[in-house]
């Protein structure tokens, strides 16, 4: 016997349990399955366990995409204080971390609670352990089934009849396939290609695909002087693929991370150096260097550098880059190159430590598939995409759950 529905939501995740509940509330009859054992689990992992929901200064400039128009409609017609409303309906309480980033000030469970009890009062279904293998007879491979086989045009033209999806519970039918399976980043929260093969089973291209807000590794010879600070950080200023980040930076075991280089991660290439400014609050180092040699010539560089960083960076950066002896024994000239290496120090990231941690996935379903306006594809009727599968990629801050939640609200709109 099949199962019916008016929706089917593949993915119990942030933009998945969002469209599920608005599209509820709208008299539709839901299902949301994931064939993970939990929903959410990537809001309860985000912000450090304290979900950074939402970004009150969210703007289009804020995101990346082959196509920087498409995120315009949804987030207009959707926006932070929609969220912070429904957040603050549900009582969860809030605080602003950083200026405009919304995190819990309790626990990332209670946005999930929000969702589930949303889903709940919509009348929504969320169905977990439930792995897709077939849609209209035909298989669709990714994470839970093998490699893909490319565009199917049957399979196109059996959409015009709604989805039947074989699972290993049963058979489903419903007449608007909403697809919101997310990236690839953290494979073990459930993450995998199934949403960008299913796009592919019925001709929609999908663009290539990176880890996005990612920690750097590094080569050798900067690991041996850098690991031994792992621990260490610092307000940086960071530079890569024309975008320019202040933000604090963390030496880890590893590499390079923290926030600066997470931002920058997202437009850096492989083989591309990464700028850092490491006093991104001093306009003239050398000017403060010189007056520094006016006012303590006894001095050494490293102990200037203290005045700015913690003793363990300044004296392994004094080293590192053998700036010794007193101030007064330093030229003019050797002052500007010491300020010219703090302004625009630059290294060649040996790559990133890639889906594995990286928070977001660049690249995906290409949104000139899609409709700005209601997510549904342009060219099958009743299949809609939704959340991080899409080529659409925010900035660190509360940007990726923003467009979850306003491309969510704009697709359920439409069925
Ligand atoms: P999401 O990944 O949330 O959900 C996809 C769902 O689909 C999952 O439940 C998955 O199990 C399911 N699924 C996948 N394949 C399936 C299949 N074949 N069958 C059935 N189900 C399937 N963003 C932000 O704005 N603020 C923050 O604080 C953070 N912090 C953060 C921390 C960490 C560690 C990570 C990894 C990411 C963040 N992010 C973030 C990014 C944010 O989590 C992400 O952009 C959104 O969760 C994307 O929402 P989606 O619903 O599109 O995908």
């Amino acid at each position: 016997m099949t199962e019916r529905y008016d929706v089917i939501v593949l993915g119990a995740g942030a933009a998945g349990l969002m469209c599920a509940a608005t599209a509820g509330y709208q008299g539709h009859s839901v299902l949301v399955l994931d064939h993970a054992n939990k929903p959410g689990k990537k809001i309860l992992m985000s912000g450090g366990g304290r979900c950074n929901f939402t970004n009150l200064n969210t703007t289009p400039a804020h995101f990346t995409s082959a196509n920087p128009h498409f995120c315009k409609s949804a987030l207009n017609r959707y926006s932070p204080w929609h969220f912070l409303e429904l957040v603050e309906r549900h009582g969860v309480e809030h605080v602003e971390k950083a200026p405009g980033q919304l995190f819990c000030a309790g626990s990332s469970k209670e946005i999930l609670q929000v969702l589930l009890t949303e889903c709940d009062w919509a009348g929504a279904e969320v169905r977990l352990n439930t792995s897709v293998t077939h849609v209209n007879d035909r298989p669709v491979a990714g994470a839970d089934g093998g490699e893909g086989q490319g565009a199917d045009p049957a399979l196109v033209a059996s959409a015009a009849d709604g989805f039947r999806l074989r699972t290993a519970g049963g058979e489903l039918h419903a007449r608007r396939l909403v697809v919101a399976t997310g990236g690839l980043s953290i494979p073990t929260l459930g993450a995998g290609p199934f949403g960008y093969r299913l796009a592919e089973r019925f001709g929609l291209t999908v663009l290539p695909t990176r880890a996005g807000l990612v920690p750097f590794t590094l080569q050798p010879a900067d690991k041996a002087w850098l690991a031994e600070l792992a621990g260490v950080s610092a307000e940086v200023a960071a530079e890569a693929g024309g975008r320019r980040f202040q933000e604090p930076l963390l030496i880890t075991h590893r590499g390079l991370s923290g926030p600066a280089m997470l931002q920058v991660s997202s437009f850096w290439r492989p083989g591309d150096e990464v700028a850092v400014d490491w006093l991104p609050a001093l306009a003239d180092p050398a000017a403060a260097l010189r007056q520094a040699r006016a006012e303590q010539p006894a001095a050494g560089v490293e102990k200037w550098l203290r005045g700015f960083f913690s003793q363990r960076l300044a004296a392994t950066l004094a080293e590192h880059f053998g700036w010794r002896g007193p101030l007064q024994h330093q030229s003019n000239e050797r002052l500007a190159q010491i300020a010219a290496l703090l302004k625009g120090w630059r290294f060649k990231p040996a790559g990133t430590e890639g889906y594995r941690t990286a928070e977001v996935t660049l690249g995906g379903l290409d949104t000139d598939a899609v409709s700005s306006k209601t997510f549904e594809a342009k060219a099958v009727p009743g299949l809609f995409f939704i959340g991080e599968v899409l080529d659409v990629t925010g900035e660190l801050g509360g940007f990726n759950f923003q467009w979850a939640w306003a491309s969510a609200h704009a697709a359920a709109q439409a069925l």
